[in-house]
């Protein structure tokens, strides 16, 4: 049993002592076997997708131009409105009946983007989540309680297939019906669960309602991604929970979660799975290469996938490149903390929703809740934070509380914004990915 700093018994991290071949390689070896595979899969989509053949050739670049990994920043990169102009299947590289799975992400505006798989692709997936799982505390015995949302969404049939190739025994809960949830984690016993980080929080109100203690459960290792969350929510949810909370990352057109994981042993950051997903961070207003270290958009190049080959994809994602840890051949990226476009822009300073997270839950008397409305007055942008106070918080406590939050907001960001701290239970919860923004200012 450990006990972290603050008193919390989480548990040992299990030990590692089942690396696959791969996670052993030096990083000359990784580096090697993935030029091998970049110039594989820059033919792969020059000679079956026409929209690369027509972007190469318009940037007057060929595959064979590519001789080593830092070759790769002459080929033209690619955006979320290259997947929808074409909208469903036009960027898929094998035939139809080559495509064993499809998946599609929501996409709040416009058309969803349509990502396919070819058997092997399924496979390969399942492989990186399997050690995924494994680098979060999973093992092969463990009951594991998937709650990301089964369907077109990548997360739960992601997890689900790494689940069952790791050797574990996967419990399909999918998103929602939460009562359930909690009877089916306090009867099945699972070790772990994977679901994003707000659902979680929403299931531990919902153990609290019921009366039951979470750290009584049988949970050990949460594995939470899909949004953003900040190091304040890992302290919050593992105090709460009384487990190790490790994050997961991905995204439908790199290949769904299992990009990078983060390691139970030093919770430092994600581990990129680079055998199958080459990282770049670049300056997200010029797109120029950023050494490692500096902050930028992360981009990602498959190097496996067959179905639908991505060359450098723009994933709007903030962090940086680090040198691996616990997987000394993988580099590390730092927790993603915000997207290009969730940054609100209020009166000319940047503001990401996590930077108030990191602010709210410092707070005392206010819950982990909290929702930013955008409104418009006088053709000037407001933003309203709203936070749920806690049941047994005095009216003299909730004025505390939004002035707490205001002045952190305005010494921490820069920017003055108005804060209502609310009734318990008040605000939308999250059953898959939370909402953090509401928008209400008219349209330009
Ligand atoms: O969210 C895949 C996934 C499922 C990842 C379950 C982890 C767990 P999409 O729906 O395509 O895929 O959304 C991808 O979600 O570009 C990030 O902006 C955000 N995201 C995913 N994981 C994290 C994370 C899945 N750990 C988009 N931290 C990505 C911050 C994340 N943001």
């Amino acid at each position: 049993m450990t006990t972290r700093h603050d008193g919390v018994r989480l548990g040992d991290a299990p030990a590692v002592d089942g690396l696959s071949d791969v996670e052993r390689l030096g990083v000359d070896e990784l580096r090697a076997v993935q030029l091998e595979r970049l110039r594989w899969t820059l033919r792969h989509a020059y000679e079956n997708v026409p929209f690369y053949r027509a972007s190469f050739d318009a940037a007057g670049v060929h595959p064979d131009d590519c001789r080593e990994l830092a070759d790769l920043a002459r080929f033209p990169p690619t955006t979320k409105q290259d997947l929808r102009d074409n909208y469903p299947f036009g960027m898929f590289a094998v035939p139809q009946e080559d495509v064993r799975r499809i998946h599609a992400s929501s996409g709040t505006t416009g058309k969803p983007t349509v990502v396919g798989y070819t058997g092997k692709d399924i496979d390969t997936w399942a492989t990186v989540m399997a050690r995924s799982i494994y680098a979060a505390g999973g093992r092969p015995g463990h009951k594991i309680h998937v709650a990301y949302g089964y369907g077109l969404f990548t997360g739960g049939l992601g997890a689900h297939y790494g689940v069952e190739k790791l050797g574990a025994t996967v419990i399909p809960a999918s998103g929602g019906m939460t009562a359930r949830q909690v009877q089916i984690i306090t009867d099945f016993q699972p070790e772990v669960i994977m679901v994003t980080p707000s659902y979680m929080l929403t299931l531990l109100d919902e153990f609290e309602r019921q009366g039951v203690d979470p750290r009584t459960s049988s949970l050990q290792v949460g594995i939470f991604g899909a949004e953003p969350w900040t190091e304040r929510m890992r302290v919050e949810i593992e105090e709460r929970a009384g487990l190790h909370a490790v994050d997961i990352y991905g995204l439908s057109e790199v290949m769904g979660p299992g990009v990078a994981q983060e390691c139970v042993e030093t919770k430092d950051g994600l581990h990129v799975w680079e055998d199958h997903f080459l990282p770049e961070v670049v300056d997200p207003e010029t797109g120029d290469v950023l050494p490692d270290g500096e902050d930028g958009e992360l981009l990602f190049t498959s190097l496996t996938k067959e179905a639908l080959p991505i060359i450098r994809y723009r994933t709007r994602d903030l962090t940086k490149l680090l040198p691996g840890t616990a997987r000394p051949a993988f580099r590390r990226m730092e927790k993603v903390t915000g997207r290009t476009d969730d940054m609100i822009i209020l009166r000319g300073v940047n503001l990401f929703p996590t930077q108030v997270e990191e602010i709210v839950l410092r707070v005392d008397g206010v819950a982990p809740h909290f929702q930013l409305v955008l409104t418009r007055k006088d053709r000037m942008d407001h933003l309203t934070v709203l936070v749920e106070a806690r049941p047994d918080t005095s009216a003299d406590r909730r004025r505390g509380a939004a002035a707490e939050i205001r002045s952190g907001v305005k010494e921490g960001v820069g920017v003055n914004v108005d804060v209502e701290v609310v009734d318990p239970e008040s605000l939308e919860r999250s059953v898959g990915k939370m909402r953090r923004v509401v928008d209400q200012r008219p349209p330009a």
